[in-house]
């Protein structure tokens, strides 16, 4: 491919935006950034310190100084906070139930979109979270809102989580990620919503390989090699 390229990835929880993401990433050969995980770690952060969740400026104070990385690895991309890894404990039931509060801080908002423009300024990246298309990345060159249905979403995260020995029963999933979309989209600042531009596209009954192999065509299409 010629030039750089930016690939946004939106959608609501549990819609497989990571997997895709990692996979479309992997094929183009550019970085692939989960901006979610960005979010749980700070969650982590907060939780770890026990700060009051509704004293913004205590949480403000605390997260000031955050390192975060990101680092590729085949599996699962490794997330190290502070200099420790954090890639599994970000996934525990406490941080999801706790992100999507955190995630609406005016404060926290403003450090990760920065952080997160300042990892795709230079480089071609795929991008997958709430608000790529429409605040982190609103002049990204491929934007792509990505759907499926809410018994679909609970069902594949609880394979998911199956496959990690966790034993979630399937109408508490549902009903968690519901909420999640809900406070995700009511949120005052950059709540989940569709870029005007965006090509909207319904995993529903599709394959990973289906899904991941429709964004590769979209983006050779718009950056033809
Ligand atoms: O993508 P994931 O489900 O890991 O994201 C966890 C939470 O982080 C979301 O429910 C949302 O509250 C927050 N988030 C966000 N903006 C992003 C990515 C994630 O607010 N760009």
């Amino acid at each position: 491919m010629t030039g750089r390229m930016r690939i946004a990835i939106d959608g609501p929880a549990a819609a497989g935006k990571s997997t895709i993401a990692k996979l479309v990433a992997k094929k183009l050969g550019f970085t692939y950034i989960d901006t979610g995980a960005m979010y749980r770690a700070i969650t982590y952060k907060v939780l770890q310190h026990a700060v009051d969740l509704h004293d913004e400026e205590a949480i403000a104070k605390l997260i000031e100084k955050t390192d975060i990385e990101l680092h590729p690895s085949e599996h699962a991309q490794q997330v190290i906070l502070d200099g420790v890894e954090v890639t599994d404990v970000i996934r525990s039931h406490e941080v999801t139930s706790t992100v999507s509060a955190i995630a609406a801080l005016t404060s926290v908002r403003k450090l990760l979109v920065a952080k997160q423009q300042g990892l795709a300024a230079h480089s071609s990246v795929v991008m997958d979270g709430r608000d790529i298309g429409t605040a982190v990345l609103p002049d990204a060159e491929l934007k792509v809102f990505m759907t499926a249905s809410v018994e679909e979403r609970a069902q594949r995260r609880f394979l998911e989580e199956q496959s990690r020995g966790i034993t979630t029963d399937y109408e508490t999933l549902k009903r968690e990620i519901s909420e999640r979309d809900l406070a995700d989209s009511e949120r005052e600042i950059s709540p989940l919503k569709k870029a005007e531009d965006a090509i909207i596209l319904d995993t529903t009954g599709k394959t990973i390989e289906e899904v991941t192999s429709s964004i590769v065509k979209y983006a050779e299409e718009r950056y033809p090699r």
